[in-house]
C-alpha cells in the first residue's frame, strides 16, 4: 500500500571532521522554527552533542557554553518567545516522564534538539526531523529523514549554495 503522508527522501551528508558538523548544524539553525524538533540518533560519542552545541550557538549567535544535559536531561536557551530545548533523554527512566520535564509541551512552542529520541516511545513529535549520525572513515555521515514539509527541501538548496 502506497502511504498517505508524502515525505521528503532522505538526505545524506558526509562530514569528514567535526568542523564539518558544525558546518551542518549552522544551515540548519537558520531554517528551524519554534515547534520544529531535531531527533539526534547515534552512539555514544558519534557527535549529538557537538551537533546540538553548534546549532544552539548559532541560533543565539553568541559562543554560549552549552552543556552536555547528560544528568540534567534538559537545558534550555534564548528568550522564552524563541526557547531552544536541548534534551539528553539517555537516563530518562519512562516515556512518560517527558510531561514531568515539559517536553511535550515545548515540543509545541520551542525548537527542541533531542538526544536519544528512542527513549520517547510514543512521545516522539510525528513531523520531527531525524539527523542519525554514524562512523565514516575518520569522520561522520549524517542521515536526515522527516521533518516538517519543505524543511528537507529547503536544507538540500541550503547545502547546495554552500
Ligand atoms: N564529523 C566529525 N568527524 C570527526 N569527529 C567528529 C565529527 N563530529 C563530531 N566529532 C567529534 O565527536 C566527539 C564526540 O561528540 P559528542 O557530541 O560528545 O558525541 P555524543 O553526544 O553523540 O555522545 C567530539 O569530540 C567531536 O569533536
Ligand atoms: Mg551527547
Amino acid at each position: 500500500m502506497p502511504s498517505a503522508r508524502s515525505e521528503e527522501p532522505a538526505l545524506t551528508v558526509v562530514l569528514p571532521s567535526a568542523a564539518d558538523t558544525e558546518q551542518l548544524a549552522m544551515r540548519l539553525a537558520g531554517l528551524l522554527h519554534p515547534g520544529d524538533t531535531v531527533l539526534l540518533e547515534g552512539p555514544i560519542g558519534a557527535g549529538k552533542t557537538h551537533f546540538a552545541r553548534a546549532l544552539i550557538r548559532a541560533r543565539l549567535g553568541r559562543a554560549e557554553d552549552v552543556p552536555s544535559p547528560t544528568f540534567t536531561l534538559v537545558q534550555t536557551y534564548g528568550p522564552a518567545e524563541a526557547e531552544i530545548w536541548h534534551a539528553d533523554l539517555y537516563r530518562l527512566g519512562h516515556p512518560d516522564e517527558v510531561w514531568e520535564l515539559g517536553l511535550d509541551e515545548a515540543f509545541t512552542t520551542a525548537i527542541c534538539l533531542v538526544e536519544w529520541p528512542d527513549r520517547l516511545g510514543r512521545h516522539v513529535p510525528p513531523d520531527a526531523l531525524r539527523l542519525r549520525l554514524a562512523d565514516h572513515g575518520d569522520g561522520r555521515v549524517a542521515l536526515l529523514s522527516g521533518g516538517r514539509a519543505g524543511l528537507l527541501r529547503t536544507l538540500k538548496a541550503a547545502l547546495a549554495d554552500a
